[in-house]
């Protein structure tokens, strides 16, 4: 294994908090384990919930410093910032109508931020975090996890240096349909946050699912969304936010597509992927097969482009940990946005450039855009499909 110089020279692993990602959310565990990946960081402090026992506990079975295990995210920020050896970073795990909040008060006081997609909950709270983060000495990124697939990344390589040619089409989707997904409950009390109004706003579908699309569309293409024309709907009986969202869009590199994201696509398991083509070919990328980029030729044998051949990009490579034919999955993705950004971190406190590391990472700007392209799709879709222009919020 390649010593790792940067974090030798720091002579210390980074300290990582949490606001959010306690024992009782999905997604929190998968964080611990994204940071674990590289040994760049540790996890010392943490308000892990909305509920303190839950943040207690959560701490209390990672063997936390009790003191620093805290009741609310604002304690901990004021008990952090204080404190000698504060949080290098902290890290967004909350429901999105918390993140702006969080993640601004964190940075006003010098922390680095990483934060879970959806970037904010509405475009004038983007426009804040963008605010915020323009000011902050601090570093940025989302956990757009799907952006630290090596071979998404090899797409956008591959796309960057001309392979297919000139992008004309644009394909992406996040259609899932899971049991949870495909219906309200009965009893409303038992709604998630994912399907509230007052939690994530009325087009809940493209902040939770949409924004991965969005953001992987424009990640690999280098485009962004300049247009678009919405058909969002409510499929389920009983549900009170839109759960099917159809996007016809224009990028502003002159290609044209559909973003497809969904809650009721039955029996999907997860559902998110790609097609892109230029006029001399395309590629195409499933989530749920990850290992593999399928480049398509007119007139040439498809080729399958595996996760760790020699002849895949430096990028592609470096974000690859075993041979060919050795899956890794998900789980290492998602320590590939950590291992960048943390990364990125080190270069920062050693004075160095982060920025080649953070420009493999979703950042501000490609939050903004998505919660730009989700104003823009609600008043298109208010104004019967009309076209729209994604710009500043309304
Ligand atoms: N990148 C991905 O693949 C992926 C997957 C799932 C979820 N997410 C995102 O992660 C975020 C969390 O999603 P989830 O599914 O884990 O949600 P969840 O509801 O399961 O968990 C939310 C967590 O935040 C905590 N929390 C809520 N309010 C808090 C507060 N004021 N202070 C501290 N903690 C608080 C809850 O107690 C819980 O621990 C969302 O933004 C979601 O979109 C991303």
């Amino acid at each position: 294994m390649a010593v790792d110089r940067p974090i030798a020279q720091l002579g210390r692993r980074l300290r990582v908090g949490f606001v959010g990602g306690g024992a009782d959310s999905v997604i929190g565990s998968v964080h611990q384990i994204a940071l674990r990946a590289d040994g760049l960081g540790d996890l010392v402090a943490g308000a892990f919930s909305i509920d303190p026992q839950v943040s207690r506990e959560t701490g209390a079975a990672l063997l936390l410093d009790p003191s620093r295990i805290y009741d609310d995210w604002e304690e901990m920020l004021t008990a952090e910032a204080s404190r000698d050896d504060r949080i290098d970073a902290v890290v967004v795990i909350t429901p999105p109508s918390l993140h702006q909040r969080i993640s601004s008060a964190f940075l006003a006081q010098g922390f680095h931020v990483l934060c879970e997609k959806p970037m904010t909950d509405s475009a004038e709270a983007a426009d804040i975090l963008a605010r915020d983060a323009a000011r902050a000495t601090g570093l940025f990124a989302l956990t757009h996890c799907y952006t630290g697939y090596p071979m998404v990344r090899e797409a956008r390589e591959l796309i960057g240096s001309g392979a297919i040619g000139e992008i004309r089409l644009i394909e992406s989707e996040h259609a899932a349909g899971g049991p949870d997904m495909i219906r309200d409950p009965e009893d409303r009390s038992r709604r998630h946050w994912r399907f509230r109004r007052e939690s994530m706003g009325i087009a809940s579908v493209l902040g939770e699912v949409g924004s991965h699309p969005h953001n992987i569309s424009e990640y690999v293409t280098g485009q962004r969304v300049q247009l678009v024309s919405a058909s969002l709907s409510t499929i389920a009986p009983g549900r009170e936010v839109f759960d099917n969202a159809y996007l016809n869009v224009t990028y502003d590199g002159g290609a044209v597509g559909r973003i497809w994201s969904s809650f009721v696509a039955a029996g999907q398991e997860h559902g998110l992927g790609f097609r892109i083509f230029g006029d001399e070919g395309s590629l195409q990328w499933r989530q749920e097969d990850p290992e593999f980029l399928w480049h398509l030729t007119p007139g040439q044998p498809l080729r399958r482009i595996s996760r760790g051949l020699p002849s895949t990009s430096d990028v592609a490579r470096d974000s690859t940990r075993l041979g060919w034919g050795h899956p890794e999955g998900y789980l290492m993705a998602f320590a590939n946005i950590y291992r960048d950004f943390l990364s990125a971190v080190v270069a920062h406190e050693l004075g160095g450039d982060p920025a080649p590391l953070l420009d493999r990472l979703p950042g501000i700007d490609d939050g903004l855009s998505t919660m730009r392209l989700i104003d823009a799709a609600v008043r298109s879709h208010e104004a019967g499909g009309q076209t729209t222009a994604v710009t500043g919020s309304r």
